[in-house]
């Protein structure tokens, strides 16, 4: 049902909510799942939502048919906003923002070292990161693990897409992209709003966070040359040499600054969303010991399926990326209404992973609902969908795999507080509010994996 014509804009769009920009944005910025729920109960499946200093409404969808028509369509864009937040960062080549033909090229040389069946060529490293990891936890002492994560998954960004494996690089590395991504995480993303400012000729007190990026850039370029002095460049295993050696269709390569644009790409997609989608998984399991204890017997009897469904379930109940939307490059007709090429639409993730019609019990965790069947290609949608669907997506979850099984076996935790965590956002993150304290109760040394479950 069309309610509302944008004056701006002209034309009509799904109801939205009366009240200013400025307040919608906050009730976004601040406490997300509750204003998603309060536009659903008034509004049900589609509305539209005004955030501030955008020209026009988003109309967010949550039906999986509608989504269906809108994913379908291979020629919409990007919805305004990606590239003037995320270009300053990961360059004019990045895939998250080159559009069309260009991105189409991209993604083609890009998607295989993403393909299931290299997955076991990244486990060794990604098991060695885990151990050594877990082995620096203190115990008996609360810490939080989604920052404990976020060291892992940045590990495994720098020495499996990297491919940097030691030396001062490799700590010259961690260290400054560590204190970018924290600038880039922080929840008013305060740095990056200073570098798009510092572009358009705005003031420059922000010159130590484009100091910080101009090393980590040189740190890079560093890396691709001595990756191209390489003589087994062409049988390495880390997805720079695989990106090195991939050709575009008319037979060229990547140049070096597209290889730096696409490795800055990999891990501003890649590492925090995977950090925080493991911290919302120890924040499920830890409160849910019958859960918690089937998977724990199901992965000492050698059996993954369990783990497979409980990380289908957690990102079910807490995709990491709220929004994954485009801007129409033709109408759309979807739930009952025609929105005019031209409008910004997104599936509220959320809101489609909590409906009732398709899941049953929606707000309860219960990693069995996917164990006979998996997810619906449209109701399930933590990865987005269609010709820009996360290329990451097989490596996120066999990562967090990785991670769970090891952690899973080797470490009893308990949560530090019984109440859940709460939902903060953290730059386009909904992330663990309070980081997810825990307590490291015990620990066996790694690879002694005891043959029988341990209890938590
Ligand atoms: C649990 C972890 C992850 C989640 C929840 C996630 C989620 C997403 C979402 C929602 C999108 C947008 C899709 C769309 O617009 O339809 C996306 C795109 C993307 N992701 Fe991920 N992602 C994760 C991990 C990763 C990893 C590990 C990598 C690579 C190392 C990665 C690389 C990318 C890239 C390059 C894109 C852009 C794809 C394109 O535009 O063609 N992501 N991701």
């Amino acid at each position: 049902m069309l309610s509302i014509l944008c004056d701006a804009w002209g034309v009509a769009l799904p109801p939205e909510p009366g009240i200013p920009p400025f307040v919608q944005t906050l009730r976004w910025g601040f406490r997300p799942i509750a204003f998603l729920q309060d536009c659903r109960r008034r509004f049900g499946d589609s509305f539209s939502v005004r955030f501030a200093g955008f020209e026009r409404p988003m109309v967010l969808i949550s039906d999986p048919e509608a989504i269906k028509a809108l994913y379908r369509e291979p020629t919409h864009g990007l919805p305004p906003g990606r590239n003037i937040v995320l270009e300053p960062i990961v360059g004019s080549k990045s895939l998250l923002i080159q559009q069309g033909a260009e991105h189409l090229s991209r993604r083609r040389l890009m998607l295989p070292p993403f393909h299931g069946e290299r997955m076991r060529s990244y486990e060794e490293a990604m098991n060695e990161i885990v151990e050594a990891e877990i082995d620096t936890w203190p115990l008996h002492e609360e810490f939080p693990i989604h920052s404990r994560m976020q060291a892992m998954t940045l590990e495994v960004i720098l020495r499996v897409v990297f491919g940097v494996s030691s030396g001062p690089r490799l700590e010259r590395l961690r260290e400054t992209l560590g204190s970018v991504l924290d600038e880039t995480a922080s929840s008013t993303g305060r740095q990056v709003l200073g570098l798009i400012l510092a572009r358009f000729g705005g003031p420059g007190p922000f010159a130590h966070f484009e100091e910080q990026l101009r090393e980590v850039d040189e740190l890079l370029f560093a890396e691709i040359a001595e990756h191209r002095e390489r003589p087994d460049l062409a049988e390495r295993k880390d997805i720079l040499s695989m990106l090195m050696t991939a050709e575009f269709e008319d037979g060229t390569r990547m140049e070096d600054q597209e290889l730096r644009d696409q490795l800055m790409t990999l891990l501003l997609a890649g590492h925090e969303t995977t950090a925080t989608a493991l911290a919302w998984t120890f924040d499920l399991l830890l409160r849910h010991p019958a859960e918690l204890g089937r998977l724990r017997d199901s992965l000492a009897a050698g059996d993954e399926d369990y783990l497979r469904a409980t990380i289908t379930e957690s990102l079910r109940l807490r995709p990491v990326i709220p929004l994954a939307g485009r801007r129409l490059s033709k109408d759309l007709v979807a739930d009952g209404m025609t929105l005019p090429a031209g409008t910004d639409v997104t599936p509220a993730i959320w809101l489609t992973h909590t409906r009732e019609d398709l899941y049953p019990e929606p707000f309860a965790f219960r990693p069995e609902r996917f164990l006979e069947e998996g997810p619906d290609t449209y109701a399930w949608i933590p990865f987005g969908g269609s010709v820009r669907r996360c290329i990451g997506a097989t490596f996120a979850e066999f990562e967090m795999r990785v991670v769970l099984r090891e952690v899973l076996t080797r470490c009893e935790l308990h949560k530090a507080s019984p109440e859940p965590e709460r939902p903060g956002r953290r730059n386009i993150t909904f992330s663990p509010k309070a980081g997810t304290p825990v307590v490291l109760a015990s620990r066996e040394p790694a690879r002694e994996r005891p043959a029988e479950p341990v209890t938590v």
